[in-house]
C-alpha cells in the first residue's frame, strides 16, 4: 500500500473522538460525491477549491449547527484528511524523486536524479507542516512533540522518514523522507555508468568464489543499492541471512532469511542490536551473512564469523576510501565490549576481508564505483591493498557532467588462485600478476 493510501485511511486517522467521527463522516461524503483520482490531473489549490465546494454544499444540505468558525475549521480537517499530505502529494507520487526534504513551512526541496533542487511550493503555516508530520509519524504510532523532537521510522510502504522540530531545530519543523530505494539489477547500474561489464564479470566472480566483500562509500552513495546487485549474484541454493537497521533489501533467492533490529521501545526497553542479530545469525546455519551496515560493535563479531568459515559474506560501511573502510571496521570491533588487542584486530581483518569495493557520489549526482581493492596482506602485516578497478575522473566538463575512465589492473597470484579453486574465469581485463611490481599496490597501517 502506497503512503498516501495509508495516511488517508479514515479509520486510523479520524476516528479520534467525537470531533473525528465527524471529520471522519464528512470525508466519506465528499467522497462519495467527488472522485479524487478524477481530480489529479488539476493543481493543487484547484483541487482543494473544488473539494472545499463541494464539501460546503454537502454540509449545508445537512444542516449541522456550527458557527462560521467552526464551519471553516471542519472544512478545512476534512479537506486536509481527504488530501491526505497535501503538498506532499504529488511529490511522493513522483517517481523520479528519491528524496524530500523540507526545512520549515517555506522551504522544500527535492532530490531527483542525484541533484538537489528547491520547489516553488510551500505550506501555509508551520502548524499546517506539523499537522502533515503527525499524520505521518502517527502511522506508524509513533509521536513527535516537545519531549520526543526526533523521530526516525520506516513507513510500511518503504519510505524512511525523519523528523526533528524546534527547540532542536532553529527553522521550523524538519521532514525528511527517503524514498524505498528501488532495487537496480548490475545491468541496470552499467547503464547508469557506475560499473562496467569488466567489472561485473570480476564481481560476479568474487562473489561466487565466497569472497568476503566489503561495499564502503559516504551517506546515500549507493551502498545499500549495490549490495543488493551483488547479493543478486549469490547462487540460489545458499541460505542467506540479512541483517539491517531498516530492512531495504530485496534478494530474489528463495532460501533467504531478513532480521531487523529494534529500537528500544519508549521506556528504553526491547532493543535488539544488529550486533544480536548478528550473533544469533551464526546459529542458524548460515551460507551467507549479508550485513546492511557495519555501525557498531557487530564490526567484531563479523569479522570473526568472516574468518572463521562463514565466507562469502556481504556488508556494508560508512567510509570515503577503501583505506578508511579498514580502519573504521577495526575502529569500530574496538569499540565493542570484549576487550580485543590492536595487533589481533589488525589481524582479523586481515584474515576477515577480501575484497573492498568504493563508491562515491560525484558533483553532478552520478554514483559510481570508484575502486575495487583486494586486501593482499597476512596475519600482523600493515594492511596491503591491491587496486584492481579505479575509476580516473575528470575534472567537470561544461556541460555539467563528470566524464571519465574505469581502469583495470592485475590480480594478485593468491586471488587468481583462488578463482580458479572455485571454477570461477579470471576475467580477461585483469590477467594475474606474475611478479610483485606488476601489483597496483598501497600500504596503509
Ligand atoms: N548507481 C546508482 N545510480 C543512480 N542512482 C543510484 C545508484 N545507486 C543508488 N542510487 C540511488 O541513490 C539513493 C541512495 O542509494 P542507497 O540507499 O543505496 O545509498 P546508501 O549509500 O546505502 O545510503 P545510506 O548511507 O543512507 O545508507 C537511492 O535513491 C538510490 O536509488
Ligand atoms: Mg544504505
Amino acid at each position: 500500500m502506497s503512503l498516501r493510501a495509508r495516511i488517508s485511511t479514515p479509520e486510523e486517522h479520524g476516528s479520534r473522538g467525537e470531533d473525528g467521527h465527524l471529520v471522519a463522516s464528512y470525508r466519506a461524503k465528499l467522497l462519495e460525491e467527488i472522485d479524487l483520482a478524477e481530480m489529479s490531473s488539476l493543481a493543487a489549490a484547484e483541487r482543494r477549491a473544488r473539494l472545499e465546494r463541494v464539501l460546503g454544499h454537502i454540509i449545508s444540505r445537512e444542516g449541522p449547527v456550527l458557527s462560521t468558525v467552526e464551519r471553516s475549521q471542519l472544512i478545512r480537517r476534512v479537506v486536509d484528511e481527504a488530501l491526505g499530505l497535501g503538498i506532499l502529494e504529488p511529490l511522493l507520487e513522483d517517481a523520479s524523486i528519491t528524496e524530500i526534504m523540507v526545512n520549515g513551512p517555506d522551504a522544500i526541496f527535492v532530490e531527483r536524479g542525484g541533484r538537489v533542487e528547491q520547489l516553488p511550493l510551500r505550506f501555509v503555516s508551520a502548524d499546517q507542516l506539523m499537522q502533515t508530520i503527525e499524520r505521518i509519524v502517527s502511522t506508524v504510532n509513533r509521536r513527535v512533540d516537545e519531549s520526543n523532537p526526533m523521530v526516525d521510522a520506516r513507513l510500511p510502504s518503504g519510505e524512511r522518514v525523519n523528523v526533528i522540530i524546534p527547540p532542536l531545530s532553529l527553522t521550523g519543523p524538519i521532514l525528511t523522507i527517503r524514498r524505498f530505494p528501488r532495487s537496480f539489477t548490475l545491468q541496470e547500474l552499467i547503464a547508469f555508468g557506475s560499473l562496467d561489464e569488466h567489472m561485473v564479470y570480476l564481481l560476479a566472480g568474487l562473489v561466487q568464489a565466497k569472497f568476503n566483500i566489503i561495499v564502503s562509500g559516504a551517506t546515500g552513495t549507493g551502498k545499500t543499492t549495490l549490495l543488493n546487485a551483488l547479493s543478486g549474484l549469490i547462487p540460489s541454493h545458499e541460505r542467506i541471512i540479512t541483517i539491517e537497521d531498516s530492512a531495504e533489501l530485496q534478494l530474489q533467492q528463495t532460501h533467504v532469511v531478513r532480521l531487523e533490529s529494534r529500537p528500544p521501545n519508549v521506556e528504553g526497553k526491547g532493543q535488539v542490536t544488529i550486533r544480536d542479530l548478528v550473533r544469533n545469525s551464526l546459529r542458524m546455519r548460515p551460507d551467507r551473512i549479508v550485513v546492511g551496515e557495519v555501525r557498531g560493535g557487530e564490526s567484531l563479531d563479523m569479522l570473526q564469523a568472516m574468518s572463521t568459515g562463514h565466507d562469502g559474506s556481504l556488508a556494508t560501511v560508512h567510509a570515503n576510501s577503501a583505506e578508511d573502510a579498514l580502519t573504521r571496521l577495526q575502529t569500530l570491533a574496538s569499540m565493542s565490549d570484549v576487550e580485543v588487542p590492536f595487533v589481533a584486530l589488525h589481524d582479523q581483518i586481515n584474515s576477515a576481508v577480501d575484497v573492498l569495493v568504493q563508491l562515491t557520489r560525484f558533483a553532478d549526482g552520478a554514483r559510481r564505483i570508484t575502486e575495487v581493492a583486494l586486501l593482499d596482506s597476512h596475519g600482523g602485516e600493515p594492511y596491503r591493498l591491491a587496486t584492481v578497478a579505479r575509476f580516473d575522473a575528470q575534472p567537470m566538463s561544461p556541460d555539467g557532467r563528470v566524464y571519465g575512465a574505469f581502469r583495470y589492473f592485475p590480480l594478485p597470484r593468491r586471488t587468481a588462485d583462488r578463482l580458479y579453486m572455485a571454477s570461477q574465469p579470471v576475467p580477461q581485463a585483469f590477467g594475474v600478476a606474475r611478479t610483485a611490481d606488476q601489483l597496483a599496490t598501497r600500504e596503509a597501517r
